[in-house]
């Protein structure tokens, strides 16, 4: 990748440093300013990735109010940005608060250019590998589908089906655990087929009581039953021209299914209470976390209506099936919630990555946008950590664990005991069996039963 000009800003006011740093540093376009205005002024007119700032700024120089101050709302521009400090050398303090609250580095005065010089060479080059990351992160975001963000070869598959069938009208039925974006794609479709002008009418069929649903669905004519004191129009009325998504379709009671199978077949409806059938324009998608073919097997769902809804299938892969998928998310969480609540949190700490990677996530793709979302808004550190998104930190919750009895239990445990101690020792037996505490037949027979000879 091609680097402009390597830009280095000094904030600094003693006179004699000022032009020392000027001309200290030959790979580096340095600009020096002697206050926090015109550091600001500098930081919001161009990219500086790495600043070097004295904390005693005018006009407290023997404190550190103002350049600790400068810190802070220099960051609150340019976070990526690598701000290195300067302190007085009776000052340590004062930088390792600045390190506490976001600064890179620091550095005591007196200075020597060598050393200074290496601490600006690293964070340059860390400023540009985040870059780089970030750019590439960007750029695998998106499977061209904007707002769904996945990365994985199976939401890759997902994403390239959904660009195959969205611009026809065929019916399509998206299966998946709950959470796992499933009107997401069923707004991705509409939004990627002709019909985008047209509205995108959801009916959710588990939230409506039966007795509602037909005509919520269909509508009404006046006097249809008591209480229809005027014509209704039904919501695949409402869709016409658009696209009518039925989220919770394994949730329709049977008498409707037979009235929805034939309004797919003939593509009119008729009105409870009237006799005038109208035809309609729609494209319909559908959408259940429910295995309908076991609901066939059992005889609640219909097998005519699901080879009609599902002429085109499309599976929605759980969380934890997306390898990678699960950090990407996050971070775009992240993101959006920091920015939405104003947060001063950096990113997510490292320990909170790993937890995200191993939590199994039943809750899929909602549950990691409210555990994120909680942490923005709990955080009270630097970065998330493991606690604030209500997950443990260096062990799995346990919750998706398979319940052992207590013999079960010891074994598990004298198992890896085994296997950790001979790996340390690098399988030597008789070492192993002392620091285990056991004899070496006891050792073997052991090994024996765990099948680890
Ligand atoms: N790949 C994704 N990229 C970005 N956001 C996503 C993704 N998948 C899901 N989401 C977000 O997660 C939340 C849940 O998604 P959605 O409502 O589409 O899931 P669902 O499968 O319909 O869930 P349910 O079965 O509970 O109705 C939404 O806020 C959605 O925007
Ligand atoms: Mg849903």
């Amino acid at each position: 990748m091609v680097r402009s000009v390597r830009n280095l800003l000094v904030v600094e006011d003693d006179q004699g440093l000022q032009r020392q740093l000027k001309w200290s540093f030959e790979d580096y376009k340095v600009t020096v300013v002697e206050n926090r205005e015109q550091a600001l002024e500098h930081i919001r007119s161009r990219r500086f990735p790495v600043v070097t700032l004295d904390l005693g700024l005018p006009p407290d120089i023997d404190g550190a109010t103002e350049g600790l101050r400068a810190l802070e709302e220099m960051l609150a521009i340019v976070p990526e940005t690598k701000i290195i400090v300067v302190s007085g050398n009776d000052d340590r303090a004062n930088a390792i608060q600045a390190v506490a609250s976001g600064a890179y580095d620091f550095y005591c005065k007196p200075i020597e250019i060598e050393t200074l010089q290496l601490i600006i060479d690293r964070a340059w080059h860390l400023y540009n590998l985040e870059a780089d990351y970030r750019k590439a992160m960007k750029s695998s975001t998106t499977v061209s589908l904007d707002e769904i963000v996945a990365a994985s070869p199976v939401m890759n598959t997902v994403a390239r089906t959904i660009e195959k069938v969205a611009p026809s009208d065929v019916t399509i039925l998206i299966k998946g655990e709950s959470g796992t974006g499933k009107e997401l794609i069923a707004k991705a479709i509409h939004r990627l087929s002709p019909r985008v002008d047209g509205e995108l009418v959801a009916i959710n069929c588990a939230a409506i009581p039966d007795t509602l649903l037909e005509s919520e669905l269909f509508g009404y004519e006046k006097g249809a039953f008591t209480g229809a004191t005027k014509r209704k129009i039904g919501r695949i009325e409402y869709a016409a021209g658009g696209t009518l998504f039925l989220d919770e379709i394994g949730d329709i009671p049977q008498l409707l299914q037979a009235k929805l199978l034939r309004f797919l077949q003939e593509r009119v409806v008729q009105r409870l209470g009237g006799h005038e059938e109208v035809p309609v324009d729609v494209r319909v998608v559908c959408a259940t976390h429910q295995n309908l073919q076991e609901k066939i097997a059992e005889g609640t769902f219909r097998e005519d209506l699901f080879y009609r809804i599902g002429e085109i299938a499309i599976d929605l892969p759980a969380l934890r099936e997306r390898a990678g998928d699960e950090l990407l998310l996050a971070k775009f969480f992240f993101e959006r919630y920091r920015e939405q609540y104003k947060s001063k949190c950096r990113g997510l700490s490292p320990e909170a990555m790993q937890a995200i990677e191993r939590h199994r996530w039943p809750g899929n793709v909602r549950e990691l946008e409210s555990a994120v979302k909680r942490a923005v808004i709990m955080s009270e550190g630097r970065y998330v950590s493991a606690d604030d998104l209500g997950l443990q930190a260096d062990h799995d919750d346990g919750q998706n664990e398979p319940l052992l009895s207590l013999r079960e239990a010891r074994e598990m445990a004298e198992k890896s005991t085994i296997v950790r101690v001979l790996t340390v020792l690098n399988d030597n037996v008789s070492r192993a069996s002392e620091v285990l505490g056991v004899s070496r037949p006891t050792l073997y027979g052991l090994m024996e039963k765990y099948g680890l000879k």
